[in-house]
């Protein structure tokens, strides 16, 4: 297993890219995937890109020993016609440890994730990139409740002109309905920091929000209803403040509720059940956390 960790080399921060190019016509890609997943790595941590014939998938790692470990571990497999590269990415801005191990990845099957000071590392060709950055707002994309959150968006894709993102953090669901064709969303936080960092990664991916504004899920006012809703939230305020998530909806409209460990399932279930109007599509479950999407009865 190849174990994320927080990686400091020295004093510089640097995440590590170990990447496999196939060479020779012939070698299938999937055999350095099954060669990849063989060895510990994730599925979701390939990162593929295709350039003049060429395929390429890396694997980025906030410590040089497990990109080492990877890269010998590979070599050791003798497949021929894969060139095994290695690079380091220095970051530009190491405002907090934690961000070594924040990586660049597929937030969504279309939406490529680059955290900011990493903006060298190139975006796939055919995704969409999202630039983000932050010092503590939550939202970096890595935590199962914004992945689950993110890919519930972009299932919906074309099902929606509205969005109001509940608890905005980084602004990450926001940007996503935006990336997803929304054209009016609204988003909010109870912290203040957390809009500002939403603010300036909207603006750095050219997007923006109708509006955007510090803001108490119990006094958010709008005078529309929203296609789509989405909560990321501890399951306590969902249940708390169910009837005003709720009110926020149009008649057909889709509720993404996230932050739900997986034992609080029956509670969301229960909660969220029938007599809230509410139609459960689908339920997410992760290693330790779900998420689940209604759709408001017409
Ligand atoms: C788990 S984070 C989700 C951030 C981002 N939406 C995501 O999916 O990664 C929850 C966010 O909700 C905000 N929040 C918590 N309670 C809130 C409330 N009562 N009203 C508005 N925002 C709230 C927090 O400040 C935090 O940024």
């Amino acid at each position: 297993m190849f174990l994320r960790g927080i990686g400091v080399d020295g004093f510089m921060r640097v995440t590590h890219e170990v990447s496999f190019q196939v060479k020779v016509p012939g070698i299938a890609p999937e055999l350095v995937r099954v060669a990849l997943t063989g060895l510990g790595v994730a599925p979701a941590d390939l990162v593929e890109e295709e350039s003049r014939g060429a395929h390429k998938i890396s694997i980025y790692f906030p410590a040089a020993l497990h990109a080492e470990n990877l890269r010998r571990a590979f070599i050791k497999l003798k497949l021929k016609g894969v060139k095994v590269g290695r690079r380091g990415h220095r970051a530009r801005d190491w405002a907090t440890r934690w961000k070594a191990s924040w990586r660049p990845f597929g937030l969504t099957r279309r939406i490529f994730l680059i955290p900011r000071f990493l903006d060298d590392v190139r975006c796939p060709r055919g995704r969409v990139p999202l630039y983000l950055d932050t010092t503590s707002a939550f939202g970096t994309g890595l935590h199962e409740t914004t992945r689950f959150s993110a890919r519930l968006i972009e299932s919906l894709r074309g099902s929606f002109r509205t969005a109001l993102d509940i608890g905005t953090g980084t602004g990450i669901l926001a940007a996503v309905a935006l990336l997803s064709g929304a054209e009016h969303v609204e988003a909010f936080d109870i912290d203040g920091e957390a809009v500002k960092a939403a603010a300036l990664n909207l603006k750095g991916n050219g997007l923006r929000c109708a509006v955007l504004k510090a803001c108490d899920v119990k006094s958010y006012h709008s005078r529309r209803k929203f296609d789509l809703v989405a909560a990321n939230l501890i399951t306590h305020d969902l249940l708390f403040f169910k009837a005003r998530i709720i009110s926020f909806l149009n008649p057909g409209g889709y509720l993404i509720l996230s932050g739900i460990s997986l034992k609080s399932i029956p509670l969301i279930r229960k909660g969220f059940s029938a007599p809230s109007g509410l139609k459960l599509i689908k339920i997410l479950r992760g290693k330790e956390w779900s998420a689940f999407l209604f759709v408001r009865r017409s």
